[in-house]
């Protein structure tokens, strides 16, 4: 069960809400890598995929600020309901240390959903481009872009649904791959490198893309997320082929919603000139060529 905060955080863009939510499921995808289930109907029903949500443990005050995770996906109830979100995460620090060990049951505190999300796709050919847990974002994207799910309330609807929608997904070795039986879909033509050689492409992901490209550049829209650097050699790639590529930045944040200027990351101005914004609200995806990168 969820118990919900009547308030509102301030400043907020997108009727967010915060949350006192119950973990439901907890368990290992691949080397340092868990996902959890939290039960949360109202931000499952509202989310949609590359938007993100804020998340603490319930009590205590370490860690005092909670910290961003994309939608993995949403899960429903018997009837067919919106019940809760599941998010990927890899160990890294304070709070993904602990999360990797709470239980069924843990209360935390979540607030979302939060910042913009991928477009909703509007191409002949859509390209994700993952690096490490940068996938997580991508297994809402590419079941809304397949039609075997809606997101949002009112649900998105897309007008021109890709004639074909892949993901190509580069790790450092096989046993950081996570995910795969998710990705595992019809319709979805999942492509995957290691840099070590130990499974599918030996190399970059990049190498993925470059060669999806040479078969194909027309009407192909890229949605990536990942690493800087390879976010950066994505964006290259995309421009001297003139495909348009979005960009999920992980800027670190503090709040999530709009009030700490954190997590600010340089946008191109019309006039070619460069200023902040907000990658918690105005982002996190943003247009390739609007990022100083
Ligand atoms: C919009 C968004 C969505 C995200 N989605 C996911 C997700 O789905 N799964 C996932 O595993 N991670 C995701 N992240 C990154 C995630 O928020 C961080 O890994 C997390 O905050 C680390 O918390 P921690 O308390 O464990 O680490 P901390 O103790 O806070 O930090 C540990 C170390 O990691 C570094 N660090 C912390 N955050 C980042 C970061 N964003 N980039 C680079 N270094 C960092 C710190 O500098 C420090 O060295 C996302 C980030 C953003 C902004
Ligand atoms: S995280 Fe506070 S303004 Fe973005």
């Amino acid at each position: 069960m969820s118990e919900e905060t009547p308030t509102s955080l301030p400043g907020m863009m997108f009727c967010a809400k915060q949350h006192i939510a119950r973990v439901e499921a907890v368990r290992q995808m691949a080397r340092d890598t868990w996902a959890v289930k939290i039960h949360a109907p109202e931000l499952a029903a509202s989310i949609t995929p590359g938007q993100f949500f804020m998340i603490r443990p319930a009590t205590g005050s370490d860690p005092l600020l909670g910290r961003p995770f994309a939608l993995f996906d949403i899960y429903c109830d018997a009837d067919g309901k919106p019940a809760g979100v599941e998010f990927g995460f890899v160990k890294v620090g304070k709070l993904t240390s602990l999360m990797s060990q709470w239980t069924v049951g843990e209360e935390v505190s979540i607030w979302g959903p939060l910042g913009n999300g991928f477009p909703i796709p509007d191409c002949r050919h859509l390209i994700c481009v993952a690096g490490g847990i940068g996938q997580t974002p991508f297994l809402g994207v590419a079941r809304e872009a397949l039609g075997l799910a809606t997101y949002g309330n009112p649900a998105r609807r897309i007008a021109r649904r890709p004639e074909s929608v892949s993901l190509c997904y580069g790790v450092r070795s096989m046993n950081y791959l996570a995910g795969i039986e998710e990705f595992t879909i019809d319709g979805l033509d999942l492509k995957i490198a290691t840099d070590d050689g130990s499974f599918g492409h030996h190399g970059f992901v990049t190498d993925l893309l470059k060669l999806q490209l040479a078969s194909n550049h027309d009407e192909v829209h890229v949605y990536c997320c990942g690493p800087e650097p390879m976010m950066k050699a994505v964006a290259e790639i995309c421009k001297q082929q003139s495909v348009p590529c979005w960009l999920s930045l992980e800027t670190p944040m503090a709040c999530g919603f709009g009030a700490c200027f954190s997590c600010v990351t340089k946008v191109v101005e019309p006039d070619g000139s460069w200023d902040y914004r907000r990658t918690c609200v105005e982002g996190p995806v943003f247009k390739a060529e609007q990022l100083v990168l």
